[in-house]
Order: C-alpha cells, then structure tokens, then sequence
C-alpha cells in the first residue's frame, strides 16, 4: 500500500473516532495499553498490570494451549456455518432449544447484528454504558436517544424508560452495567418488556457480565414466552478469550432467523466455535472462578471505600469508583495518570456520557494485585495537589 493511501486511511479512522483529546485520542474500550498511555503522554513507561479491561485473571482455563494445538490440524477445514455442536452445548446449558441461539465472534457481533438489522430505526440507549450500542447504531443510521442514569448509585427510572418506548424501536439494556456494575432488578425487566410489547419495541438486553453476576433466575423463559426480547452474551470475559472471541444471542426461533441473515458466512472462527462445549463442560473453572469473584469484590469494595473513595455496588468483575467532593474530575485524571506512572492501566471514564473521566473502572484481579492496585492508589490519593472535601480514609466504611 501506498504512503498515500495510508494516509488516508488513517485520516479517516481519526476523524470518525468522536473522543478526541488534546492530543492523541482516548480509546474507545479498555485494554489499549498504548493508546491510553499515549493519550496521557506516558508512551515510554511499561504497564506491569492492566486493570482496564475486565478479564478474568483465572483464565484463560490452563488446558485451552494444549487444546488449541490439538484442534490445529482442523484450521485447514471450514467450520460447519451453523456452528451446531458449540450451539447445542450452549442451548443445553439454557434449557432451551437450539433454534433460539446464534453463535457470534465475540458479543460485539451480536450487537452489530441487532443494529443491522433494524437499520434506520431509532434506538434509546441508557448512559452511561458501553459505547458499542451508539457506534453500532451511528454504523446503520439509527437515530439515537439517550436516557441518563442518576445519582451516584446509578438508578434507572423504569417509568421514565417504559415512558419513552412509544417512540423508538429498540432499547439497549446493558445488565449488570459496564461501567457501573448496577443490575436492573428482574421485577424491573418485567415491566419493561410488558410496556416494550404494547409499543412494538425490541428490548435488547447485554449479558456480557451477567456469569460474573449473583445468581438470579435467568431472562430466558421471558424469551421462551415470545416478549420481545434479545439476550446477548459473551464468553470473552469469563473465561478470559478477548483474542479468540465468543460470544452468542438468545431470542426467538424466527428472531434469530432473521438476525442471522446478516451475519457475516464463518464469521465465528472454527477453533472457537468447537471450544465452546469444552469450555461449559469446565465446571471446577466456573467454581474457581465464582469463589475469587464473591471474595475479592467484597475485598476491593472495602478497600476502596477505605481509602475515602466513591465506590458503586458491582455485582460484575469490575468496579467503578470516583474521589468524592468538588475536584473529583481533577483528582480522577491525576489518579489514573498517577496509577499508569507506575505501570497500572485503568479504564478511563471520558468515553462514558456523564462520567467525564472523574470515575475511573479497574477489573478484579487476584489478592496480591488487588494489594497493589490498593496500595498505589493510597499513594496517589496522597500525591494529589488537592483533595477537595475528601473524607479522611476509612469514613467510608
Ligand atoms: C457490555 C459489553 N458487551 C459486549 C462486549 C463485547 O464483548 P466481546 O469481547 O465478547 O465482543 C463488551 C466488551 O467490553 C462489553 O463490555
């Protein structure tokens, strides 16, 4: 390729990229290490932990290397463009039939199906949340509204919401939360799938995080009921594939027909579409992985919350915190800047609406990393020109 070309291929990507800072750009997702330090003018430092995307720290499950350079000898054959085994193993898991499940690459596809598919409709997209709805939606000129969640807890106004499906025609639904780790109550979801059906309108709710969530009956029977409703899910996060990426919907026979139709041929690659019943079959790594979560989330939580931080209730593998009083944007920037000084990635917060790069999200690791992840934002809270009305650490508690 020409340096012409390149350039203008570069220019494009830019100019499409809508979080532009002074400099370089803040990512768009976690998990881009060079980006990020470049955006905070750190491009020399090497990261010794990356807290910014939310990844299982258990995985990926240690057998997955030996298994992959098994199954190497099959990359010369196409998959099976149905992808049956992998979702039989998933239907099997659900109690539910196999017509009702589309396996993707990674639940980014299945977003970018949903958007396809109601290609210029309109969309309402409760914000703060993860930023792929609105570009999957710009892609297929989806007019976009938004709903704002309020307060520092982060609560949806259900009335509000049912309030506003007469005028769009789908509803992202991120459940639990990126980046805030809330959880719209089942009860909740019920009476918004009763007003979505009145209005015509598709409820899409993302389950990317929902196997880190505490158990709670599952949405499927809403979908096995006929409600208007698309459930998507990632195996990415827990068992740690962002490389190899897994992931699947859930909806109606007919739904899925139809979503399917605008899916790229073997877009799910063969060696991850035929890990998928190994991967469910790993019950010792679910169990490993639930006791670390139930243990290390209530750690973090506390531990942050003992540092004067503002900390929302996750029930996902990250959590979203902020410095309290009036400087909390300053302060917020100066502690992820100070953190990725020493080598530590987290996520900021200036790609999600009303959090401004005040919060910032770190992704759970394990005990010892949690210590240090604890212990340099100590540090940092101490560095900090001002500290605005913080409160003295453990008031929180
Ligand atoms: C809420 C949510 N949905 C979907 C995805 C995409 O997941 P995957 O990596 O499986 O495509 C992410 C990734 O961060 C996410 O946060």
């Amino acid at each position: 390729m020409t340096s012409t070309h390149n350039q203008h291929l570069n220019d494009t990507s830019a100019s499409q990229t809508p979080t532009q800072g002074q400099g370089s750009c803040w990512p768009d997702h976690g998990g881009q290490g060079a980006a990020l330090l470049d955006r905070l003018g750190l491009s020399s430092v090497t990261p010794t932990m990356d807290v910014s995307a939310s990844l299982n720290p258990l995985g990926p499950p240690v057998w997955l290397s030996d298994w992959l350079a098994r199954a190497m000898s099959d990359v010369r054959h196409y998959p099976d463009p149905e992808h049956r085994d992998a979702v039989a193993a998933l239907a099997a898991s659900l109690g539910i039939a196999p017509p009702s499940v589309v396996l993707t690459n990674g639940g980014a596809e299945a977003i970018h199906l949903v958007a396809r598919a109601y290609r210029r409709t309109r969309a309402l997209i409760i914000e703060p949340t993860f930023g792929e709805y609105a570009r999957a939606c710009r892609l297929n000129d989806i007019e976009i509204e938004c709903l704002q969640l309020s307060g520092d807890d982060f609560r949806l106004d259900v009335e509000a919401l049912s309030a506003r499906l007469a005028a769009v025609d789908l509803v992202f639904v991120c459940r639990p939360n990126n980046p805030t780790g809330t959880r719209l109550p089942r009860s909740d979801v019920e009476a918004l799938v009763a007003a979505a059906r009145r209005s015509d309108t598709l409820v899409v709710i993302d389950e990317a995080f929902v196997d880190f969530a505490d158990d709670e009956a599952p949405l499927t029977d809403l979908v096995e009921q006929g409600e208007p409703l698309v459930l998507l899910r990632s195996l990415t996060k827990f068992y740690a594939l962002a490389g190899l990426r897994l992931g699947y919907l859930v909806a109606s026979p007919q739904r899925c027909r139809a979503l399917q139709h605008h899916q790229v041929a073997w877009s799910v690659n063969g060696l991850a579409a035929a890990v998928v019943p190994e991967l469910l079959a790993d019950s010792d790594f679910a169990r490993r992985t639930r006791d670390w979560l139930y243990s290390e989330r209530a750690y973090l939580t506390a531990g942050l919350r003992d540092l004067g931080l503002t900390v929302v209730d996750s029930l996902a593998n990250f959590v979203l915190f902020r410095p309290p009083g009036q400087a909390s944007q300053a302060n917020g920037e100066a502690l992820l800047a100070y953190l990725a000084r020493h080598g530590c990635l987290a996520r900021h917060t200036h790609t999600f609406s009303g959090l401004d790069g005040a919060w910032i999200r770190v992704a759970l690791q394990r005990r010892a990393d949690n210590d240090r992840l604890l212990r340099w934002l100590g540090d940092g809270l101490e560095s900090l020109p001002e500290q605005g009305d913080a409160p003295s650490r453990g008031e929180h508690r």
